[in-house]
């Protein structure tokens, strides 16, 4: 299946199309984990479990969401996922993950510009999350949303061993 990528000048985020089928960010259910967890597998040295997953749904501070793809009729799939969780004000972003082969063609920044969008909307005044320090292709999609680099905490990663950058977007700006 093709994703044609198209650039959008001055926007943090690209539109997808997949021909006939369409790429839709909504918020995560519980009836998502099954396939959420397949983004996660693919994603993760210690993918987080179905467990969990239930449990941070129902916090009231947990905002997670979804990319689905979706495509004739009731054929939809899970590509991607992403949450945050409101700590007093302050978003800390999670699992930001996309399923291997849909990779590159701006799902999860559309992912994360709805996340943002609708955190601003909460309240939420400033954002931050955890990235490998050698992944350079999440390095790249925060700096696009505004994300500096303000702290590294070494040897914070297993599987491999990595230091972690702490990342922050402290203005409110959308
Ligand atoms: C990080 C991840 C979510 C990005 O998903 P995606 O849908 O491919 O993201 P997008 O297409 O919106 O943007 C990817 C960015 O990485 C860039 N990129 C892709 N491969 C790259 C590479 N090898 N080196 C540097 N940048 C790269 C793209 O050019 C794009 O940046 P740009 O918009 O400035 O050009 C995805 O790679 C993933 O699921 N990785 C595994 C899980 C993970 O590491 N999550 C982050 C946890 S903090």
């Amino acid at each position: 299946m093709l994703i044609n990528k198209q650039s959008e000048q001055n926007s943090v985020f690209r539109p997808v199309q997949a021909g006939m089928e369409q790429i839709r960010i909504r918020r995560m259910t519980r009836a998502d984990i099954e396939q959420v967890l397949e983004v996660e597998r693919a994603s993760f040295a210690q993918p987080w479990s179905a467990d969990v997953f239930s449990a941070t749904l129902l916090l009231p501070y947990a905002h997670y969401y979804v990319a689905e793809l979706t495509g004739n009729g009731e054929d939809s799939r899970i590509i991607g996922e992403c949450g945050v969780r409101d700590i007093f004000g302050e978003g800390e972003i999670t699992n930001v993950a996309v399923l291997p082969q849909f990779r590159g063609s701006g799902v999860a920044g559309r992912m994360l510009d709805t996340l943002l969008r609708e955190s601003l909307d909460k309240g939420m005044t400033a954002f931050t999350l955890e990235v490998r320090a050698g992944n350079l292709p999440a390095i790249a999609l925060y700096k696009r949303f505004g994300f500096v680099t303000e702290g590294v905490r070494e040897g914070f990663y297993e599987e491999p061993v990595e230091d972690a950058l702490i990342m922050w977007r402290r203005s409110a700006r959308k």
